[in-house]
């Protein structure tokens, strides 16, 4: 049974004192439902969103880790330093990181094996760029990038690990998937993972969608078959909308 996870993306917006205001008024709407939420908000805003949300329900995230336990690695931050604050998630391979940060497949298995060594669930993301759909090699792509990904990770940590696929052309552009384009491919992303891992631990696999979630098309997108949750850009900075997201 796939818990559906419904996870804001606050990329780099909202200081401490934006995220303490979101956190109050977020709380104040906030009704528990079948689906798990969570907020992945930049490393400032955890300690005081993980304290806030204490016996919500409501998740935290991290948006990116560092793959080594310590060292001399300016600017950067372990899994034990997130595990410490009680960070529940930690995105890893955002197609943002992969294109301004230098982020590959190696590193987001590095960074997935780091984060599996602990209590973290990694949510990893896949996806292709619109050149790449146009041409016809976006399964093939997305395919490499769950290959690279998931290198020598064991089915039974797979179970812990959420993939979101977010198609890199409708990523903050308004332009979402067609809820058919983005079941397509979640089914092929579990497709593969049951060629990976067999169909047990594919089964249990959630898989997200990301790219432009917003109140008014997330019904239509979580009620696809293979769809069993949302990476929530935008829609999640304002309290109001994420929680009709997640209300679907
Ligand atoms: P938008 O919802 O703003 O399109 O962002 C999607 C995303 O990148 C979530 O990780």
């Amino acid at each position: 049974m796939r818990i559906p996870l419904i996870a804001g993306n606050w990329k780099m917006f909202k200081t401490k004192t934006e995220a303490a205001a979101f956190a109050e008024e977020f709380k104040a709407l906030y009704r528990g439902t079948d689906v798990q939420a969570a907020i992945c908000a930049p490393f400032t805003d955890l300690e005081l969103l993980v304290e806030s949300f204490r016996g919500t329900g409501i998740g935290v995230g991290a948006q990116n880790v560092h793959f080594e336990d310590e060292g001399a690695y300016t600017g950067e931050i372990s899994v034990k330093m997130l595990e410490e604050i009680g960070v529940d998630f930690c995105i890893v391979g955002h197609s943002e990181r992969r294109q301004y940060f230098a982020e590959t497949d190696e590193t987001v298995n590095l960074k997935i094996k780091k984060l599996l060594s602990g209590s973290i669930r990694p949510i990893m993301c896949v996806g292709e760029s619109l050149e790449q759909r146009d041409s016809g090699v976006l399964f093939d792509f997305v395919k490499s990038q769950l290959e690279g990904g998931l290198k020598g990770i064991s089915p039974e940590d797979m179970k812990r690990i959420v993939v979101a696929y977010e198609p890199i052309w409708a990523i903050g552009t308004s332009r979402t998937a067609a809820p058919e384009q983005a079941e397509e491919m979640c089914a092929f992303i579990r497709q593969t993972l049951i060629e990976m891992y067999g169909e047990e631990v594919a089964d249990e696999v959630v898989i997200q969608y990301g790219g432009s979630v917003k109140p008014a098309n997330a019904t239509e997108i979580m009620n696809q078959d293979e769809i069993d949750g949302a990476l929530v850009g935008g829609a999640s900075l304002k309290a109001p909308d994420f929680m009709q997201i997640i209300d679907f």
